[in-house]
């Protein structure tokens, strides 16, 4: 890890090489010296392009419990579900019934639907013990700031209930699946 003094003593060397050889610039070919700092620099370079890829990346919140606890023995219920093409199909009416509801609208109105239905259809399948994998971000840093308060949840789980049962999805399933979510409005809610 390269620290602000280490680049500060490069950038030092860096100019007391051009003082100390005026000139050695316009040399045709490199001196050792010169492609040393070059390739310095290139380093430098490459590792505050890192730095800013870093921080784009999302962040993630290191006190949020796992977004997506992986249940083995949930996995007959995954198949209720019709497995994950079924959860993607499950997700496309859960979504629209989103958008149509007075309440859950403005929530998801703005939303990136598609990212939000594929992170959807991630975490369900990997808490369902799926052999799939949760990319997304953890619950409290993708609910952070959006002011969800305890009748949004509630509301948000009716909808789901309903697009479940449009889906033909056991009675006994959708318990299993929703007694799994239920404790993340600890993450969630924040009004
Ligand atoms: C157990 C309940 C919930 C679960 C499991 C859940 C799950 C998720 C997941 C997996 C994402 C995508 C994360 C990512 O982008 O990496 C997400 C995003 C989102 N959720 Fe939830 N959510 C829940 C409750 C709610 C509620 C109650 C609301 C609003 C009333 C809500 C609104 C949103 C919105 C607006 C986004 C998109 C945020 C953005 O684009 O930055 N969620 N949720």
């Amino acid at each position: 890890m390269e620290t602000p003094m280490n680049l500060t003593k490069t950038l030092a060397l860096a100019i007391a090489l051009a003082v100390a050889a005026p000139g050695f610039a316009q040399d045709a070919a490199p001196t050792a010296e010169e492609q040393a700092l070059l390739a310095e620099e290139a380093r430098l370079e490459a590792e505050e392009a890192a730095l800013d890829a870093a921080e784009a990346a999302p962040r993630l919140d290191p006190s949020a419990p796992n977004p997506a606890p992986a249940h083995p023995e949930l996995r007959p219920v995954l198949d209720d579900f019709g497995g994950e093409a079924g959860l993607a199909r499950l997700m496309d009416t859960f979504m629209a019934g989103l958008l149509a509801d007075e309440r859950m609208g403005p929530f998801f109105a703005n939303a990136d639907q598609e990212r939000v239905k594929r992170q959807l259809v991630e975490q369900f399948c990997v808490i369902l013990g799926g052999d799939c994998e949760y990319t997304g971000r953890d619950m409290k840093t993708s609910h952070a700031g959006l002011g969800i308060d305890r009748a949004d949840f509630n509301r948000l789980v009716e909808v789901l209930q309903v697009a479940m049962d449009a889906h033909d999805v056991p009675f006994r399933a959708q318990n299993k699946l929703l007694a799994r979510l239920a404790p993340m409005h600890r993450e969630v809610v924040t009004e």
